[in-house]
């Protein structure tokens, strides 16, 4: 819990989460520049418009990825050994996951998510699908070391890492990542990474700048929930959403631009904003293949495959552990 969380939890009487997002949330918004983290997109609302993002036809990463693992679905089942434990970070309600297990012969899944009662539901579901399969969902944030369950103990273990979420963090945080994922898959271990690329400015503009306006509502949405959970007063008609592509950090920056001079109140702290003043809500890192390569080379992964779609618009690899 950070200063903030603790002194909140005395004055409101929030669970953990609430509290830890309340912290968040003042502590982020009292910076120069504003910022607010990725991970608090996704509630209810901001989970199901994901879910339209993901349809929408500017938005190339998730089918086209999933086109990847379907084409070279016989190639990556060669390359997976028998009996192994599928262990997914930050498991989604991921049709990816599903992909890999209808194609490969996995043991058993271990989809590893910080929201508990989400991962059960998912396991249930996958259950009825995948009878054979031994199911072991871990509540844990994943980006911190955690222990993988005895039953898989003497699996093979394979890494699954969908979606392009290795976007979201900092190179640093990357590195770190894939570190940490390869001291808890162990030596001999596999990982399945899929990462987007960098390509044509305007199709990058493009998927993070819908004309449907969908992305709009998903990043303005985290405002509605710093109104619904931590009783702001955000309003909504005076923030504007903006992407834009930051070739020299090569990353997709999303932004909520105030149209006006004005102040929003959270828990008692007040916060002011300029016109024209950003809180910047999130990083979406694009890489080339020489970069990825290199970042999982420092990580102690050896890139044994990396498969792309026909116009090179996103990848995936086959890491293994050194
Ligand atoms: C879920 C982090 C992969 O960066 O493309 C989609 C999130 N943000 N549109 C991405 C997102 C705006 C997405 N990731």
């Amino acid at each position: 819990m950070n200063v903030h969380a603790a002194a909140l939890a005395k004055a409101y009487p929030f669970d953990e989460a609430t509290s830890a997002f309340a912290g968040d949330v003042i502590g982020d918004l009292a910076r120069h520049p504003k910022r607010l983290s990725p991970k608090y997109f996704y509630d209810a609302t901001g989970s199901e418009l994901f879910e339209q993002i993901t349809v929408l036809p500017e938005y190339y990463p998730t089918r086209t990825e999933l086109g990847i693992l379907r084409d070279r679905g016989d190639e990556i089942a060669a390359i997976i050994p028998g009996g192994a434990a599928l262990v997914e970070f930050g498991a989604g309600a991921t049709p990816t996951a599903r992909l890999l297990l209808e194609h490969c012969e996995f043991a058993a899944y271990v989809p590893v998510a910080i929201s508990g009662d989400f991962l059960k539901a998912q396991a249930d579901g996958l259950r009825k699908d995948f009878p054979d399969l031994g199911i072991y969902p871990v509540a844990a944030d994943f980006t911190t070391p955690f222990a993988l369950p005895e039953a898989v103990a003497t699996m093979p273990k394979v890494g699954f890492f969908p979606g392009s979420t290795l976007g979201n963090f900092e190179p640093s945080e990357a590195l770190a990542f894939l570190r940490s994922a390869r001291q808890i898959l162990g030596h001999g271990a596999q990982m399945i990474i899929g990462v987007d690329l960098e390509k044509d400015e305007r199709v990058l503009y493009d998927a993070y700048n819908d004309a449907a306006g969908v992305t709009a509502r998903f990043n303005l949405n985290v405002l509605v929930r710093i109104n619904r959970e931590l009783g702001g007063n955000f309003d909504l008609s005076g923030f504007t959403h903006r992407s834009i592509y930051n070739r020299d950090r090569h990353r997709i920056e999303m932004h909520l631009i105030s149209r006006k001079a004005q102040t929003v109140r959270i828990l008692g702290n007040t916060f002011a904003f300029r016109p024209g003043e950003s809180i910047h809500t999130e990083n979406s890192y694009k890489y080339s293949l020489p970069r990825f390569t290199a970042l999982a080379r420092s990580a102690g992964w050896t890139v044994r495959e990396s498969w792309t779609d026909a116009n090179t618009m996103f990848s995936v690899h086959a890491l293994v552990a050194d």
